[in-house]
């Protein structure tokens, strides 16, 4: 009796688990998810419940097979179900011709209906497509949009990075420098590509991190450029060329205490040269800052929004740099042609949980 009644609730299950991977999967089609929870959760269950109906049915299952193959090498007897005189062969279940036809027919028409539908936008469709507006339609805010999003997009990183091992240099912490009106350093600003070569004072350096992204409100702490719900997601790598004071090298900004760590030393130049497609400013530029995202930092929160808001940032940053150093009286140049691989590889991030998103070069001018 409850064998019957759990066989019964197996096989209930099945079906509704069946019906779920197929709607989800349909569902995670449409929207053109590669990969969908739900769907894949569902999936499991699937299986779960699969295995658990053929440990049950296995007898019949196994009666059924030798029905279809043939195979009937010892008849099974059983009186109950005898038909005629007792010791006959017991009328052995086997798959009719017509539920083979039907099964047939709906695998074949299952294969075909999900190869045409239009439900999946196809790789070729996307090829050559611009993925940055698939992305900006993809990313709008919205019920809909609610609705076919995954609720959690994993754990809150860091705030803060550290190379524990690295060798530490505290940078002046002395903001008091005053130099051009914001009005005049905005009518002033330009792009500046020829640099004398002459070294950047330590002091300098300094003062343009610290306006970049430094902390200026301690108690909270909030810094020097603004970022959607405070999460901070960038990070400052200075490849210093000449900076009176420090070695040559690929340095990390800690904004924490103001201060650098040295993650390589050498002369990185001509890696900054293939890196930045020949762009020969960086040759005579005193610093290079390499500014990279971690974008986890964002989108655990802001989901879809993360990836818009981290360069909105990274720009908000730019700026920031490009005003400190017109008002230092240096020149600074935006440069969003680069080789990622390459650039990624120089400061030692992997791409793409974190990678680098814009460069800034800064030298003297005279
Ligand atoms: C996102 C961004 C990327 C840029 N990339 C480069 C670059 O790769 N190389 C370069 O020489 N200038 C680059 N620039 C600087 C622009 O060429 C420059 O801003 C533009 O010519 C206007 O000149 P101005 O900045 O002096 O007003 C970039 C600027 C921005 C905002």
């Amino acid at each position: 009796m409850w064998g019957k009644r759990f066989d019964l609730i197996i096989t209930l299950l099945l079906l509704l688990v069946l019906t779920t991977t197929a709607l989800s999967g349909l569902l995670a089609d449409y929207l053109g998810i590669p990969r969908s929870l739900y769907h894949r959760l569902s999936a499991y269950c699937l299986v779960a419940l699969v295995v658990s109906h053929i440990i049950l049915k296995r007898h019949q299952l196994w009666l059924r097979l030798k029905g279809a193959t043939g195979l009937r090498s010892k008849p099974a007897v059983r009186p109950e179900h005898a038909e005629g005189k007792p010791g006959a062969p017991a009328r052995v279940p086997s798959l009719s011709r017509r539920s083979l036809l039907i099964s047939g027919t709906a695998a074949v028409a299952a294969f075909f209906l999900g190869r045409w539908l239009p439900l999946e936008r196809s790789p070729s469709e996307l090829e050559g497509a611009d993925l940055g507006s698939v992305y900006h339609q993809w990313s709008k805010p919205g019920l809909w949009g609610m609705i076919r999003k995954p609720f959690y997009w994993g754990k809150r990183p860091p705030l803060y990075k550290d190379y524990a091992a690295a060798q530490r240099i505290a940078l002046p912490r002395d903001f008091r420098y005053r130099g051009l009106f914001v009005e005049e350093a905005i009518e002033r600003r330009r792009s500046i590509r020829d640099y004398s070569g002459k070294p950047l004072t330590l002091e300098q350096l300094s003062l343009l991190l610290h306006s970049a992204y430094g902390i200026t409100e301690p108690s909270h702490p909030l810094r020097a450029s603004p970022s959607a719900g405070a999460l901070y997601p960038l990070e400052i790598y200075p490849i210093v060329n000449v900076v009176s004071g420090l070695a040559r090298g690929v340095y990390h900004y800690r904004p924490r205490d103001h201060s650098l760590d040295l993650i390589k030393e050498g002369d990185f130049r001509s890696s900054l040269l293939t890196g930045t497609g020949g762009q020969d400013m960086v040759l005579q530029a005193s610093v290079v800052l390499v500014i990279a995202a971690i974008f986890q930092r964002t989108r655990w929160k802001y989901q879809e929004r993360a990836y818009r808001y981290v360069l909105l940032e990274a720009g908000h940053l730019g700026e920031n740099l490009y005003l400190a150093a017109t008002s230092l009286g240096l020149g600074p140049c935006g440069i969003g042609a680069f080789f990622d691989d390459e650039i990624n590889r120089l400061v030692g991030v992997d791409g793409k949980d974190e990678a680098a998103v814009y460069l800034v070069s800064i030298g003297r001018v005279s």
